[in-house]
């Protein structure tokens, strides 16, 4: 469906009216509230706001906008939620065939990357793929190419399908000067759907940042609901009776290219629930094979969950340090790379590999950080056995006694619950809620950093950061397009987040200095560690400028100055 029309639809609809259809809405402030129709719900937690024109769940988490409410409660595609709206607004659409003439346009749009690729200017990428092992027998099936450099080569191309057309895929961005190509100098990897029709596309740099090129959300993709691979991995997955996930595209091509045909890829690190439950419409099984780096460590761990609560059976792969799964297969070769697989550890294995390697089991601290964290996925094992097995190596790694930690982590639970953490409301979550209602003040952004937020809030900051132009940061709807759904359920529970102040622009003040405060308490805290690491070294230098460097720096502290 061409843009414009998803436009007027979404200014049209009345979200309160669409809701309280299915619910009783009762106001409150400048919201309503009712009782949440996708969970049993005492309380109401729903919470709509008519003037973002979203609505989230404090209990359930489930969250978006009025196309995502009808989507979920009547069981609609992406279309046809957006048909009946239509249709109640009287707004004209053909959808049916809207569809095919966009898959249509993409098909095309395959073509001229293709044909791109095999042009003597595509020579730089021809080259690139070649040089890391992806040779021309891939380039078709894996429908690969080539966007050029310049500005409008798609556009002039394909200009006869319409603006609307292009931009609605996301092939175009409009500009102040009008329509540019979103694809240049790249090579370009095509996202099909679990048949094959392309709804997507990225486009990777030689070199430099970004080094992924991504399209947002259109009536034909939706972020985090689709497999990079799953359409050629099908009949893989079938019969071998698992299904294999990494990261990136390149790892899925060199893996299926080595064998391993039964490999989808996320896109990216935060597995989603519902690629989770895709992944479980075909299998019951899937091994992780995850980067070998601090990311791809905390990425597997959080998928873990997630695969579980789809209930699937997960075993990590442990590659080589440093490896991925294209690095591994290209250094040493297919048959290695089979073996990594075969020899994955079971989940509750790599759980205790996992924090024996990333804490110091040797001091009480290290041990209630390992303990802590193993409580997380408590919930998880949903097994006794498994429970038993875990409390047991879980207590020889720290020393301690299995029935002690079979205590912590068994009684303790139903108090310590994970939600309670994710309700929690403190400077980070408030900071989030005015960034994303545009409401911070430019002394707030000068320096906003990914790596200052907690990991699930990361790709929200980092896409608000991307979309901001001109100091201006972009609304929660042009936001809301690039999120996938987990994220965007974050993204309506920090919209949303009731915080009862009668002065609006104090407690902004307020949360500013809280939330800096914080991030330069965090900061001081690492330079002390650096510090007294220097010195138990005998670095008397380094350690004498850390130390420097925390005074300078803990005078700005805006708590201390205000005094
Ligand atoms: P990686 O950085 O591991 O890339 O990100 P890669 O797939 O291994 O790429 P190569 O082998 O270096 O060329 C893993 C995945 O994360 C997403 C992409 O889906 C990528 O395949 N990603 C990464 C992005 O969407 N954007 C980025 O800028 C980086
Ligand atoms: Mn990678």
């Amino acid at each position: 469906m061409p843009g414009p029309e998803l436009e007027e639809i979404k200014s049209r609809v009345d979200i309160v009216e669409l809701i309280g259809r299915y619910i009783a809405l009762k106001p409150s402030g400048q919201r309503f509230k009712g009782r949440c129709p996708f969970h049993p719900d005492d309380t109401p937690s729903l919470v709509v706001s008519p003037d973002k024109g979203l609505w989230h769940c404090f209990g359930c988490h489930a969250g978006g906008d009025a196309i995502g409410f009808l989507m979920k409660i009547e069981r609609l595609s992406f279309p046809e939620a957006l048909a009946r709206l239509a249709r109640e607004l009287g707004i004209e659409v053909r959808v049916g065939e809207g569809k095919g003439k966009l898959l249509q346009a993409n098909e095309q749009a395959v073509h001229y990357f293709a044909s791109e690729l095999r042009k003597p200017s595509g020579k730089k990428a021809r080259d690139y793929l070649l040089g890391r092992g992806i040779g021309e027998g891939l380039w078709t099936r894996y429908k690969l190419g080539y966007a050029p450099a310049g500005w409008d080569g798609l556009l002039c191309a394909l200009g006869r399908l319409g603006m609307d057309t292009l931009h609605s895929l996301g092939l175009v961005v409009s500009g102040e000067k009008g329509y540019y190509d979103r694809f240049r100098d790249r090579v370009m990897f095509t996202i099909g759907d679990d048949q094959g029709r392309p709804i997507a596309f990225a486009g990777r740099s030689f070199a430099g940042d970004p080094k992924y090129v991504n399209i947002p959300n259109t009536p034909l993709f939706t972020k985090g609901t689709v497999l990079y691979g799953l359409d050629l991995a099908r009949e893989a997955i079938r019969s071998s009776g698992r299904a294999v996930l990494v990261e990136g595209y390149t790892d899925v091509i060199s893996f299926q290219a080595a064998g391993i045909g039964e490999t989808v890829s996320s896109m990216g690190t935060a597995l989603t629930e519902a690629q989770a439950r895709l992944i479980a419409r075909h299998t019951d099984r899937v091994v992780i094979a995850y980067d070998r780096d601090v990311a791809g460590e905390a990425s597997t761990l959080r998928g873990l969950v997630i695969l579980r609560g789809a209930g699937l059976k997960v075993e990590v792969a442990v590659l080589p340090p440093g490896e991925d799964p294209d690095s591994l297969v290209r250094k040493h070769g297919a048959a290695a790379a089979k073996g990594v697989l075969d020899a994955a550890l079971p989940f509750h294995r790599f759980l205790i590999e996992s924090l024996a390697r990333r804490h110091d089991v040797a001091t009480a601290e290290g041990q209630e950080q390992a303990l802590a964290e193993a409580k997380a996925f408590w919930p998880e094992l949903r097994s006794i056995p498994l429970q038993h097995e875990l409390a047991r190596e879980l207590a020889r790694l720290l020393s301690l006694r299995e029935e002690e930690v079979w205590r912590y982590l068994h009684e303790e639970f139903h108090w310590t619950l994970p939600n309670e953490d994710r309700e929690r409301i403190g400077p980070e979550e408030l900071f989030l809620h005015f960034l994303v209602e545009g409401k911070l003040p430019g002394r707030a952004l000068e320096d906003l950093d990914v790596a200052d937020f907690r990991p699930e809030y990361r790709p929200i900051v980092a896409k608000w950061v991307e979309l901001r132009h001109g100091g201006r940061g972009p609304t929660t709807d042009e936001l809301a397009t690039e999120l996938t759904p987990d994220q965007l359920s974050m993204m309506t529970r920090l919209a949303l987040l009731d915080h009862h102040a009668p002065d609006e622009g104090q407690a902004i003040e307020d949360v500013v200095t809280k939330f800096l405060g914080l991030r330069l308490r965090r900061t001081l805290a690492e330079i002390e560690k650096r510090a007294r690491e220097a010195e138990a070294r005998g670095d008397v230098e380094e350690a004498r400028r850390l130390f420097a460097r925390h005074h300078a720096l803990k005078k700005q502290d805006p708590l201390l100055k205000r005094r």
